[in-house]
């Protein structure tokens, strides 16, 4: 197994390490235009094989020839949100660089699995998508695995209980409009509606929804970095262990939902060969209608990229 990180900021370090960690690749390559950085951010990620007890060769490099023939490819390259940004203000800067980063890897990789964690997420997963000409079930957009952790930590707290015991499903796009589907939220089994009062539920939804900006406004130049490379790595370790998990990520589909050709957040089952089933779950009238709305938001924000795309 051969991993390869785009971008060798925060969220990409981040990953490469709990890869490493975690011993889901013989292979780690770290990649960013930056000179110096990802060779000594991987160098010092080696170095402490020896205490963390991994055998990993984890290599920086800038020459994309490098990542030849990469099983998966996280891409976190761009550019990070600001106070007072959203997600939706990186949006031609950063399909430029997904753009040009997807055309660089496809040189050298021809069949990878693609998980894409830049913003605006789900716009720059169809970015890559449509550059690479991969199928869809290649490639894939880390949000919902995020949003969901956000809530469950939330809950956990809320509730003094371990975050162990928390399910909960974040659908819809990674913005102001994600979709915490509460009616499919249970603690071991005990639906969240029975121990909290729904004033305290829609706090909590409320600030899972803001969870990216509340650390943004902490950090002041930077966005959250721990959480999203986690949940990005979930998913890695999902595939690289064929766990066939059923996690929300940003996919195409395909009729489900009765939403048709754009990106978008719903429960999926993930292993070896990337996204292997949409599931089509019962939402009420208000989630489904909240879900296409996120859509339509996405859809939008695409079809202003036709240019660089064609
Ligand atoms: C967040 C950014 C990474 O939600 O989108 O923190």
């Amino acid at each position: 197994m051969k991993i390869t990180v785009i971008g060798a900021g925060h969220v990409g370090a981040t990953a490469a390490h709990r890869i490493a960690e975690m011993q889901l690749a013989k292979e780690v390559v770290l990649l960013d235009i930056v000179e110096g950085i990802p060779q000594g951010k991987a160098l010092d990620m080696y170095e402490s094989g020896p205490i963390g007890l991994f055998d990993s060769k984890i290599y920086g490099t800038n020459d994309y020839q490098d990542t030849a023939d990469s099983d998966i490819i996280l891409i976190t390259a761009g550019m990070a949100r600001k106070p007072g940004m959203s997600r939706e203000d990186l949006l031609l800067k950063n399909a430029t660089i997904v753009k040009e980063v997807t055309d660089r890897i496809m040189q050298y990789s021809s069949n990878p699995i693609i998980i894409m964690v830049s913003n605006p997420l789900d716009i720059m997963t169809y970015v890559s998508y449509v550059r690479s000409k991969l199928p869809k079930e290649r490639v894939i957009g880390m949000a919902g695995v995020l949003d969901s952790a956000r809530f469950r930590s939330f809950i956990a707290e809320e509730l003094n209980v371990s975050m162990k015991d928390i399910n909960a499903f974040v659908l819809g796009g990674h913005g102001d409009s994600m979709v915490p589907v509460v009616k499919y939220t249970n603690i071991a089994g005990i639906p969240l509606t029975e121990l909290l009062c729904q004033e305290k539920i829609d706090s909590l939804v409320d600030r899972t929804r803001k969870g990216g900006a509340e650390i943004v406004n902490y950090l002041k130049d930077g966005s959250a970095y721990y959480a999203p490379a986690a949940s990005a790595v979930e998913m890695i370790d999902a595939i690289v262990h064929d766990r066939k998990r059923i996690l929300p990520c940003s996919t195409l589909v395909t009729g489900q939902y009765g939403m048709d050709n754009v990106f978008i957040g719903v429960p999926v089952k993930i292993g070896k060969n990337g996204i292997e089933e949409v599931l089509e779950i019962n939402l009420d009238t208000a989630e489904l209608e909240a879900l296409r709305q996120s859509a339509s938001i996405v859809e939008s924000n695409c079809s202003n990229l036709a240019d660089l795309l064609s």
